[in-house]
Protein backbone atom coordinates (compact mmCIF):
# COMPACT_ATOMS: atom_id res chain seq x y z
CA UNK A 1 0.00 0.00 0.00
CA UNK A 2 2.85 2.31 0.07
CA UNK A 3 2.76 4.73 -2.44
CA UNK A 4 5.96 4.96 -4.08
CA UNK A 5 6.87 8.12 -5.86
CA UNK A 6 9.03 8.50 -9.33
CA UNK A 7 9.61 11.82 -10.07
CA UNK A 8 9.94 13.85 -13.32
CA UNK A 9 13.40 15.00 -14.65
CA UNK A 10 11.80 17.16 -16.92
CA UNK A 11 9.73 20.34 -15.61
CA UNK A 12 6.82 21.97 -18.12
CA UNK A 13 6.53 25.34 -18.24
CA UNK A 14 3.33 26.35 -16.40
CA UNK A 15 0.94 28.49 -18.10
CA UNK A 16 0.32 32.17 -17.85
CA UNK A 17 -2.50 32.72 -14.93
CA UNK A 18 -4.24 34.80 -16.82
CA UNK A 19 -5.31 32.97 -19.80
CA UNK A 20 -6.07 29.57 -18.35
CA UNK A 21 -8.15 27.01 -20.07
CA UNK A 22 -10.23 24.70 -19.04
CA UNK A 23 -8.48 21.05 -19.29
CA UNK A 24 -5.75 21.79 -21.80
CA UNK A 25 -2.82 21.47 -19.65
CA UNK A 26 -1.69 18.96 -17.02
CA UNK A 27 0.77 19.38 -14.63
CA UNK A 28 4.39 17.31 -14.35
CA UNK A 29 3.23 13.76 -12.82
CA UNK A 30 0.21 11.59 -12.61
CA UNK A 31 -1.39 9.50 -9.78
CA UNK A 32 -1.91 5.82 -10.60
CA UNK A 33 -2.62 2.37 -8.98
CA UNK A 34 -3.95 -0.89 -10.78
CA UNK A 35 -6.51 -3.30 -9.58
CA UNK A 36 -6.53 -7.14 -10.16
CA UNK A 37 -9.14 -9.89 -9.72
CA UNK A 38 -7.48 -11.54 -6.18
CA UNK A 39 -5.49 -8.53 -5.45
CA UNK A 40 -7.36 -5.60 -5.13
CA UNK A 41 -6.32 -2.02 -5.96
CA UNK A 42 -1.84 -2.68 -6.31
CA UNK A 43 0.79 -0.28 -6.68
CA UNK A 44 -0.41 3.29 -6.01
CA UNK A 45 2.24 5.30 -7.37
CA UNK A 46 3.28 8.85 -8.53
CA UNK A 47 5.03 8.94 -12.12
CA UNK A 48 5.44 11.38 -14.80
CA UNK A 49 3.15 12.66 -16.62
CA UNK A 50 3.07 10.78 -19.64
CA UNK A 51 0.99 8.53 -22.21
CA UNK A 52 -0.16 5.52 -21.39
CA UNK A 53 -0.64 2.11 -22.76
CA UNK A 54 -3.27 -0.13 -23.25
CA UNK A 55 -4.41 -3.66 -25.38
CA UNK A 56 -6.75 -2.81 -27.97
CA UNK A 57 -9.16 -5.31 -26.63
CA UNK A 58 -8.57 -3.15 -23.09
CA UNK A 59 -13.04 -3.45 -22.12
CA UNK A 60 -13.38 0.30 -21.45
CA UNK A 61 -12.82 0.78 -25.59
CA UNK A 62 -15.93 -1.83 -26.05
CA UNK A 63 -18.39 -1.35 -23.46
CA UNK A 64 -17.06 1.51 -21.71
CA UNK A 65 -17.05 0.56 -18.29
CA UNK A 66 -15.02 4.04 -16.67
CA UNK A 67 -16.17 6.61 -14.00
CA UNK A 68 -14.26 9.88 -13.37
CA UNK A 69 -14.84 12.49 -10.72
CA UNK A 70 -13.58 16.34 -10.72
CA UNK A 71 -12.88 18.51 -7.84
CA UNK A 72 -10.67 21.13 -7.20
CA UNK A 73 -7.30 22.52 -4.88
CA UNK A 74 -6.95 26.00 -3.68
CA UNK A 75 -3.28 27.89 -3.07
CA UNK A 76 -4.24 30.81 -0.03
CA UNK A 77 -2.71 33.64 0.86
CA UNK A 78 -0.65 32.54 3.61
CA UNK A 79 0.56 29.43 0.84
CA UNK A 80 -2.17 26.97 2.54
CA UNK A 81 -2.88 24.00 0.10
CA UNK A 82 -6.98 23.53 0.44
CA UNK A 83 -8.97 21.20 -1.28
CA UNK A 84 -13.45 21.57 -0.99
CA UNK A 85 -15.16 18.51 0.69
CA UNK A 86 -12.89 15.83 -0.94
CA UNK A 87 -14.13 13.13 0.56
CA UNK A 88 -18.03 13.49 -0.75
CA UNK A 89 -16.06 13.26 -4.23
CA UNK A 90 -14.54 9.93 -3.63
CA UNK A 91 -17.75 9.19 -1.79
CA UNK A 92 -19.17 9.83 -5.35
CA UNK A 93 -16.53 8.05 -6.98
CA UNK A 94 -17.14 4.81 -5.60
CA UNK A 95 -21.32 5.17 -5.86
CA UNK A 96 -20.45 5.60 -9.97
CA UNK A 97 -18.26 2.80 -9.46
CA UNK A 98 -21.26 0.72 -7.84
CA UNK A 99 -22.94 1.42 -10.69
CA UNK A 100 -20.70 0.20 -13.22
CA UNK A 101 -19.99 -3.42 -11.82
CA UNK A 102 -16.43 -2.04 -10.73
CA UNK A 103 -14.59 -2.60 -7.51
CA UNK A 104 -14.53 0.46 -4.42
CA UNK A 105 -11.58 2.08 -4.03
CA UNK A 106 -10.68 2.33 -0.09
CA UNK A 107 -11.51 6.78 0.50
CA UNK A 108 -9.15 7.37 3.25
CA UNK A 109 -6.26 5.74 1.79
CA UNK A 110 -6.88 7.49 -1.59
CA UNK A 111 -7.12 10.97 -0.35
CA UNK A 112 -3.97 10.49 1.52
CA UNK A 113 -2.25 9.59 -1.68
CA UNK A 114 -3.98 12.26 -3.21
CA UNK A 115 -2.72 14.75 -0.36
CA UNK A 116 0.66 13.47 -1.64
CA UNK A 117 0.25 14.13 -4.83
CA UNK A 118 -0.95 17.63 -4.21
CA UNK A 119 2.07 18.61 -1.95
CA UNK A 120 4.68 17.72 -4.64
CA UNK A 121 2.63 19.37 -7.56
CA UNK A 122 1.74 22.65 -5.44
CA UNK A 123 3.39 24.82 -7.42
CA UNK A 124 0.73 24.55 -10.27
CA UNK A 125 -2.14 25.54 -8.07
CA UNK A 126 -2.52 29.07 -9.69
CA UNK A 127 -3.70 31.72 -7.04
CA UNK A 128 -5.14 34.55 -9.31
CA UNK A 129 -8.54 35.19 -9.00
CA UNK A 130 -11.25 32.78 -10.26
CA UNK A 131 -8.61 30.10 -10.57
CA UNK A 132 -7.75 26.82 -9.23
CA UNK A 133 -5.67 23.56 -9.91
CA UNK A 134 -8.74 20.83 -11.22
CA UNK A 135 -8.36 17.40 -9.68
CA UNK A 136 -9.92 14.63 -12.29
CA UNK A 137 -9.37 11.35 -10.60
CA UNK A 138 -10.82 8.36 -13.36
CA UNK A 139 -11.01 4.52 -13.15
CA UNK A 140 -11.33 2.44 -16.55
CA UNK A 141 -11.45 -1.38 -17.42
CA UNK A 142 -7.96 -2.84 -18.65
CA UNK A 143 -8.84 -6.23 -19.11
CA UNK A 144 -8.47 -7.14 -23.02
CA UNK A 145 -11.82 -9.06 -23.57
CA UNK A 146 -14.70 -8.51 -25.58
CA UNK A 147 -16.80 -10.19 -23.53
CA UNK A 148 -19.98 -8.16 -22.04
CA UNK A 149 -18.89 -8.22 -18.46
CA UNK A 150 -17.18 -6.66 -15.61
CA UNK A 151 -13.88 -6.25 -16.41
CA UNK A 152 -10.92 -7.84 -13.98
CA UNK A 153 -8.67 -5.20 -14.60
CA UNK A 154 -8.84 -1.30 -13.76
CA UNK A 155 -6.47 1.37 -13.39
CA UNK A 156 -7.04 4.13 -10.89
CA UNK A 157 -5.26 7.57 -12.18
CA UNK A 158 -5.76 11.36 -11.15
CA UNK A 159 -4.47 13.93 -13.48
CA UNK A 160 -4.28 17.91 -12.36
CA UNK A 161 -5.00 20.79 -14.72
CA UNK A 162 -4.36 24.16 -13.97
CA UNK A 163 -7.79 26.16 -14.49
CA UNK A 164 -9.91 29.33 -14.96
CA UNK A 165 -13.59 29.76 -15.49
CA UNK A 166 -15.01 26.15 -17.47
CA UNK A 167 -16.86 28.35 -19.67
CA UNK A 168 -15.68 30.89 -22.55
CA UNK A 169 -18.41 33.37 -20.42
CA UNK A 170 -16.35 33.85 -17.99
CA UNK A 171 -18.46 34.82 -15.05
CA UNK A 172 -21.32 36.38 -17.65
CA UNK A 173 -24.15 34.80 -18.15
CA UNK A 174 -24.51 31.50 -20.08
CA UNK A 175 -27.18 30.89 -22.77
CA UNK A 176 -29.20 28.13 -22.35
CA UNK A 177 -31.01 26.07 -24.83
CA UNK A 178 -34.09 23.03 -23.52
CA UNK A 179 -33.30 20.38 -24.68
CA UNK A 180 -37.32 18.79 -26.06
CA UNK A 181 -36.23 15.29 -28.10
CA UNK A 182 -32.59 13.82 -27.10
CA UNK A 183 -32.63 12.16 -23.31
CA UNK A 184 -29.91 12.65 -21.23
CA UNK A 185 -30.79 10.12 -18.59
CA UNK A 186 -33.93 8.11 -17.19
CA UNK A 187 -34.80 6.87 -13.70
CA UNK A 188 -32.53 3.64 -13.41
CA UNK A 189 -30.56 4.54 -15.73
CA UNK A 190 -27.31 5.61 -15.36
CA UNK A 191 -27.57 9.71 -14.97
CA UNK A 192 -26.54 9.84 -11.13
CA UNK A 193 -23.22 8.17 -11.78
CA UNK A 194 -19.77 10.00 -13.45
CA UNK A 195 -19.51 8.09 -16.32
CA UNK A 196 -18.03 8.81 -19.47
CA UNK A 197 -21.02 7.69 -21.92
CA UNK A 198 -23.33 9.96 -19.99
CA UNK A 199 -21.13 12.91 -21.25
CA UNK A 200 -20.78 11.78 -25.18
CA UNK A 201 -24.42 10.99 -25.34
CA UNK A 202 -25.12 14.66 -25.08
CA UNK A 203 -23.06 15.88 -27.88
CA UNK A 204 -25.76 15.93 -30.12
CA UNK A 205 -28.20 18.21 -28.26
CA UNK A 206 -24.83 20.22 -27.89
CA UNK A 207 -24.48 20.59 -31.60
CA UNK A 208 -28.17 21.85 -31.47
CA UNK A 209 -28.13 24.16 -28.52
CA UNK A 210 -24.59 25.54 -30.62
CA UNK A 211 -26.51 26.19 -34.02
CA UNK A 212 -29.41 27.96 -31.88
CA UNK A 213 -26.77 30.24 -30.42
CA UNK A 214 -26.36 29.36 -26.95
CA UNK A 215 -23.92 27.42 -25.15
CA UNK A 216 -25.32 24.95 -23.22
CA UNK A 217 -27.99 22.57 -22.73
CA UNK A 218 -31.14 21.69 -19.91
CA UNK A 219 -32.28 18.56 -20.26
CA UNK A 220 -35.61 17.55 -19.47
CA UNK A 221 -36.99 14.44 -17.98
CA UNK A 222 -36.86 11.34 -20.15
CA UNK A 223 -40.28 10.35 -20.02
CA UNK A 224 -42.60 13.18 -20.30
CA UNK A 225 -39.97 16.00 -21.68
CA UNK A 226 -41.63 18.39 -19.02
CA UNK A 227 -39.77 18.14 -16.11
CA UNK A 228 -36.13 19.88 -15.60
CA UNK A 229 -32.82 17.50 -15.21
CA UNK A 230 -30.02 19.11 -15.26
CA UNK A 231 -27.29 21.20 -17.68
CA UNK A 232 -24.93 17.79 -18.07
CA UNK A 233 -22.20 20.41 -16.62
CA UNK A 234 -24.04 22.09 -13.83
CA UNK A 235 -27.09 21.39 -11.52
CA UNK A 236 -29.55 24.20 -11.99
CA UNK A 237 -31.11 26.94 -9.50
CA UNK A 238 -34.07 29.52 -9.99
CA UNK A 239 -35.08 32.14 -8.07
CA UNK A 240 -38.89 32.21 -8.37
CA UNK A 241 -40.72 35.00 -6.37
CA UNK A 242 -38.21 35.28 -3.46
CA UNK A 243 -38.01 31.31 -3.56
CA UNK A 244 -34.98 29.36 -4.57
CA UNK A 245 -35.82 26.21 -6.04
CA UNK A 246 -33.90 23.15 -7.75
CA UNK A 247 -34.96 19.92 -8.93
CA UNK A 248 -35.40 17.04 -6.43
CA UNK A 249 -32.43 14.10 -6.60
CA UNK A 250 -35.12 12.21 -8.83
CA UNK A 251 -32.52 9.24 -9.95
CA UNK A 252 -31.27 10.13 -13.09
CA UNK A 253 -30.17 13.83 -11.85
CA UNK A 254 -26.09 13.93 -10.45
CA UNK A 255 -25.73 14.11 -7.01
CA UNK A 256 -23.77 17.69 -7.39
CA UNK A 257 -21.18 18.73 -4.65
CA UNK A 258 -21.84 21.99 -4.92
CA UNK A 259 -25.47 21.78 -5.84
CA UNK A 260 -25.53 20.27 -2.08
CA UNK A 261 -22.87 23.06 -0.46
CA UNK A 262 -25.66 25.82 -2.25
CA UNK A 263 -28.56 24.31 -0.73
CA UNK A 264 -26.74 24.15 2.52
CA UNK A 265 -25.46 28.05 2.54
CA UNK A 266 -29.08 29.18 0.71
CA UNK A 267 -30.70 27.21 4.24
CA UNK A 268 -27.87 28.89 6.56
CA UNK A 269 -28.95 32.20 5.27
CA UNK A 270 -32.45 31.69 6.06
CA UNK A 271 -33.73 31.72 2.57
CA UNK A 272 -36.97 30.20 1.39
CA UNK A 273 -35.75 27.17 -0.48
CA UNK A 274 -36.71 23.76 -1.87
CA UNK A 275 -35.86 20.86 -3.99
CA UNK A 276 -38.55 19.54 -5.83
CA UNK A 277 -40.57 18.67 -9.41
CA UNK A 278 -40.03 21.92 -11.08
CA UNK A 279 -41.59 22.08 -15.15
CA UNK A 280 -40.37 23.97 -17.83
CA UNK A 281 -44.30 25.80 -18.46
CA UNK A 282 -43.61 26.89 -14.47
CA UNK A 283 -40.63 28.43 -15.20
CA UNK A 284 -42.28 29.87 -18.45
CA UNK A 285 -45.34 30.80 -16.61
CA UNK A 286 -43.18 32.58 -13.76
CA UNK A 287 -40.82 34.32 -17.02
CA UNK A 288 -44.16 35.65 -18.14
CA UNK A 289 -45.13 37.28 -14.52
CA UNK A 290 -42.23 38.68 -14.59
CA UNK A 291 -41.60 36.41 -11.19
CA UNK A 292 -38.42 34.51 -12.37
CA UNK A 293 -35.83 36.77 -11.14
CA UNK A 294 -32.30 34.53 -11.28
CA UNK A 295 -31.92 31.11 -12.39
CA UNK A 296 -27.98 29.97 -12.17
CA UNK A 297 -25.62 26.68 -12.43
CA UNK A 298 -23.94 24.58 -9.88
CA UNK A 299 -20.87 22.60 -10.18
CA UNK A 300 -17.18 22.02 -10.07
CA UNK A 301 -16.06 23.33 -12.80
CA UNK A 302 -18.91 25.68 -13.48
CA UNK A 303 -18.80 26.95 -10.09
CA UNK A 304 -21.34 29.16 -9.86
CA UNK A 305 -22.78 30.21 -13.31
CA UNK A 306 -25.62 32.80 -13.90
CA UNK A 307 -27.91 31.58 -16.76
CA UNK A 308 -28.87 34.90 -18.56
CA UNK A 309 -31.46 33.14 -21.31
CA UNK A 310 -33.27 30.26 -21.72
CA UNK A 311 -34.60 29.28 -25.20
CA UNK A 312 -37.22 26.87 -24.87
CA UNK A 313 -39.36 25.59 -27.62
CA UNK A 314 -38.75 28.88 -29.81
CA UNK A 315 -39.30 31.29 -26.69
CA UNK A 316 -36.72 32.80 -25.50
CA UNK A 317 -36.68 34.01 -22.05
CA UNK A 318 -33.82 36.85 -20.67
CA UNK A 319 -32.89 36.40 -17.03
CA UNK A 320 -32.35 39.78 -15.46
CA UNK A 321 -31.32 41.74 -18.29
CA UNK A 322 -28.31 39.02 -18.89
CA UNK A 323 -26.71 40.02 -15.85
CA UNK A 324 -25.41 38.35 -12.70
CA UNK A 325 -27.73 38.46 -10.47
CA UNK A 326 -27.21 39.93 -6.12
CA UNK A 327 -27.94 35.87 -5.21
CA UNK A 328 -25.76 34.84 -7.53
CA UNK A 329 -23.17 37.19 -7.07
CA UNK A 330 -23.21 36.65 -3.06
CA UNK A 331 -23.29 32.64 -3.76
CA UNK A 332 -20.33 32.89 -6.14
CA UNK A 333 -18.38 34.97 -3.59
CA UNK A 334 -19.17 33.35 -0.46
CA UNK A 335 -18.70 29.65 -2.41
CA UNK A 336 -15.54 30.71 -3.74
CA UNK A 337 -14.12 32.95 -0.46
CA UNK A 338 -14.47 29.36 1.83
CA UNK A 339 -13.01 27.34 -0.93
CA UNK A 340 -10.15 29.58 -1.60
CA UNK A 341 -9.53 30.54 2.60
CA UNK A 342 -10.69 34.48 2.29
CA UNK A 343 -13.27 33.51 4.15
CA UNK A 344 -14.15 31.79 7.25
CA UNK A 345 -15.50 28.28 6.72
CA UNK A 346 -17.91 27.95 9.58
CA UNK A 347 -19.50 24.26 7.56
CA UNK A 348 -15.86 22.65 7.72
CA UNK A 349 -15.92 22.09 3.96
CA UNK A 350 -12.35 22.43 3.22
CA UNK A 351 -9.27 20.41 3.97
CA UNK A 352 -6.23 21.58 4.22
CA UNK A 353 -3.35 19.51 3.15
C1 LIG B 1 -17.16 19.01 -12.88
O1 LIG B 1 -17.84 19.98 -12.62
O2 LIG B 1 -16.13 18.74 -12.27
C2 LIG B 1 -17.56 18.08 -13.91
O3 LIG B 1 -17.20 16.96 -13.84
C3 LIG B 1 -18.33 18.55 -15.05
C4 LIG B 1 -17.56 18.27 -16.30
C5 LIG B 1 -18.50 18.01 -17.39
C6 LIG B 1 -16.57 19.33 -16.60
Amino acid sequence: DRLEIIKSTKRKAKPDAGNLVFGKQFSDHMLMMDYLEGEGWINPRIVPYEPISLDPAAMVFHYGQSVFEGLKAYRTEDERILLFRPEKNLQRLNRSSDRLSIPAIDEEKVLGYLKEFLKLEKDWIPTAEGTSLYIRPFIFATEPNLSVAPSKAYTFMVILSPVGSYYAEGIHPVGIYVENSYTRAVRGGTGTAKTAGNYSAAYKAQERATEMGQSQVLWLDGVEKKYIEEVGSMNVFFKINGEVVTPALNGSILEGITRMSILELLKSWGMNVSERRISMEEIYQAYEAGQLEEAFGTGTAAVISPVGELNWDGRKMVINDRQTGPLSKKLYDTLTGIQTGRLDDPFNWTTEI
